[in-house]
């Protein structure tokens, strides 16, 4: 009774509550403030090995800061942001904000890549780029110092790759430091092995052994093959009076970005400095050209096919790559293939090819785009291609920038990884439900048509498809939580007064200053152990005597009725 009286009540009550706010909504009402007071910043975004994709995530965001610090009636910037690559890729069409300060000529990496093409890629196949990014350091680091000064960075957005001199000084000079890159790994998860390794990226379902080996072992080899490196960089260092800092190590850089996303990335737990925030994508992209949008306009199943730049096959596999397509076309599996192909080397192909019916097929009529359903373009807008509903299934090499997009246009995908991270990536696809996987040292014809077939008609592809697509259009707001992190940390510090030890404490969990054994409670859990241990070896103890005595006690008393007797 008392009970029904009270709900009673209570519903008046929050009747009454909604009537009040009813009311409340005929007042006036004035904005929220959310302005944060600009002060004039400077941000250098800075990456050794350069190249436009691999760029493209830091400058997206730095774009996003660029943009804000823009005062529009003063025609001056409060964020001014420069990069400092390698190559002369200037970002001005597309990021008219910022400038560019060249490291020096692009670094080449074809020649390496290519001469590997026919090995498994494992990590020893990166130690010439290791070197030579090592051999540079010095170098590197003066320019980058010389920038830092003649701009007055404030605040440096350094990629993960080789990139040892924009840590460097940032922690020298003591400016806030953040860092990002594709994938995060911090010390050796208990799940996820590493991009470069051969093992699997989820070490769920491995057994012990592989599991020993991936953890301990390859890691192991990885670092033995790294010392003579990191010895000759220590002293590199020491020479320029560098204080080191490594990406590796996420709790010492102010904030690490990673641009991936849950759903593309295993599940995985970060410390709150990390922040996954992909994907990060633009907010416009080129259009088809007409001649584009006609061809695919006139097909109702394209295939679109595009390797990265940074790879190239073998003429074996690039002939098994063009029959295929020519044979899928042949049995209505797909009605159109768009080829990316920028550059086509005389001779990366066969002049003929045999089909499995025997048939002949000139390579050039397709190069010169002569095959009325195979395009080949030279300039691809990959976003615009992907988005057209008619694009049904991509052919890649799975980096990341390409299968962000995919994913972003519900695009499945057949992953044909070369190395690197693309390793990874496949297998990240192929776990997420929307893409199959090929392997470069066993290409097969009928392997890949099978292939396409089951991509373009499996159900659970097209769901899944559909989901991932919601997700990485949801997560691609994050580039804007990223850019305004990096605002949080500009105003941290210039408050702060630069980065001292009180920096990012409101950040930063304390265990990372207690030390590995504190941070952990591994002095607590031992002490906890050594307790368990001592009081069970004290009842062990105290059994093992009784027992004795009690023994000796029996013996004594039948030896002395024996000498009775
Ligand atoms: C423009 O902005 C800068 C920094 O934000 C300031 O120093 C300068 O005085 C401003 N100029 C004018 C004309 O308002
Ligand atoms: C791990 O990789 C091997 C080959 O590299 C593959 O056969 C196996 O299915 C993978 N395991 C899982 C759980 O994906
Ligand atoms: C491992 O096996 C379980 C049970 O079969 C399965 O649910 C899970 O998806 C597997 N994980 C991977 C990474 O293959
Ligand atoms: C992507 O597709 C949507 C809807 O089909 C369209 O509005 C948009 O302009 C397309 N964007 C590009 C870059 O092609």
């Amino acid at each position: 009774m008392i009970k029904k009286h009270f709900i009673f009540l209570l519903s008046i009550f929050f009747l009454l509550n909604q009537v009040y706010i009813y009311v409340d909504a005929t007042r006036d009402y004035a904005p929220r403030n959310i302005d944060i007071e600009l002060s004039s910043k400077n941000i250098l975004v800075g990456s050794y090995i350069g190249g436009r994709s691999h760029l493209k995530p830091a400058l997206d965001i730095a774009a996003i800061l660029a943009e804000r610090g823009h005062n529009v009636n003063n025609k001056s910037f409060a964020y001014r942001v420069t990069l400092l690559t390698s190559g002369y890729y200037t970002p001005s069409l597309e990021y008219p904000n910022i400038k560019q300060v060249t490291l020096g000529p692009a670094l080449n990496y074809k020649e390496i890549l290519n001469a590997k093409f026919h090995k498994e890629f494992e990590f020893k196949e990166m130690l010439p780029f290791v070197e030579n990014g090592i051999i540079a350091y010095r170098e590197t680091y003066q320019k980058y110092k010389n920038v830092a000064k003649d701009y007055n960075i404030d605040l440096f957005i350094c990629d993960n790759l080789l990139n040892e001199a924009c840590l460097d000084i940032a922690n020298t000079l003591k400016k806030p430091v953040v860092g990002i890159s594709s994938f995060f790994k911090d010390t050796l998860g208990p799940q996820k092995s590493g991009p470069n390794s051969l093992c699997n990226v989820s070490l769920e379902n491995e057994s012990f052994l592989e599991r020993f080996k991936c953890i301990i072992v390859d890691p192991f080899k990885i670092s033995y093959m790294l010392y003579p490196f990191i010895k000759s960089l220590n002293n590199f260092r020491e020479q320029v009076n560098a204080k080191p800092l490594y990406m590796g190590n996420s709790q010492k850089l102010s904030l690490h970005l990673v641009d991936t996303f849950f759903g593309f990335e295993l599940p995985q737990t970060l410390p709150p400095n990390v922040q996954e925030i992909g994907p990060v994508l633009s907010e416009e992209y080129p259009s088809l050209t007409s001649e584009l949008s006609d061809f695919i306009n006139a097909h109702e199943r394209v295939l679109y096919v595009a390797f990265g730049t940074r790879f190239h096959g073998t003429v074996d596999n690039n002939n098994k790559l063009l029959q295929s397509f020519v044979e899928a076309i042949n049995k209505k599996v797909i009605d159109g293939v768009v080829w990316a192909l920028v550059v086509t080397p005389e001779d990366s192909y066969s002049p003929t090819l045999t089909l499995s019916d025997g048939s002949h097929i000139q390579t050039s009529l397709i190069l010169d785009n002569k095959h009325p359903h195979i395009h080949i373009s030279k300039f691809a807008p990959q976003f615009a291609i992907l988005n057209h509903t008619n694009t049904k299934l991509f052919f890649s090499h799975g980096g990341a920038g390409s299968s962000h997009e995919s994913l972003y246009t519900g695009t499945p995908m057949l992953v044909l990884p070369f190395g690197a991270d693309q390793m990874s990536n496949a297998e990240k696809l192929k776990s997420a439900g929307v893409a199959l996987t090929l392997n470069k040292f066993t290409l097969d014809v009928s392997d890949i048509i099978n292939k396409i077939d089951f991509l373009l008609k499996d159900e659970n592809i097209k769901k899944n498809s559909k989901r991932m697509e919601v997700l990485a259009k949801i997560n691609s707001k994050r580039k804007y939580r990223a850019a305004d992190t990096i605002e949080y940390i500009l105003h941290s510090s210039s408050l702060n007064g630069g980065v001292n030890e009180e920096f990012l404490n409101e950040w930063i969990p304390a265990e990372y200053r207690m030390g590995f054994i504190k941070g952990n409670n591994y002095d607590i859990y031992g002490a906890l152990f050594g307790i368990i241990f001592g009081l069970i070896c004290g009842i062990l103890c105290v059994t093992f005597i009784s027992i004795r005595i009690i023994l000796k006690r029996i013996f004594s008393s039948y030896n002395q009725k024996r000498k009775n007797e």
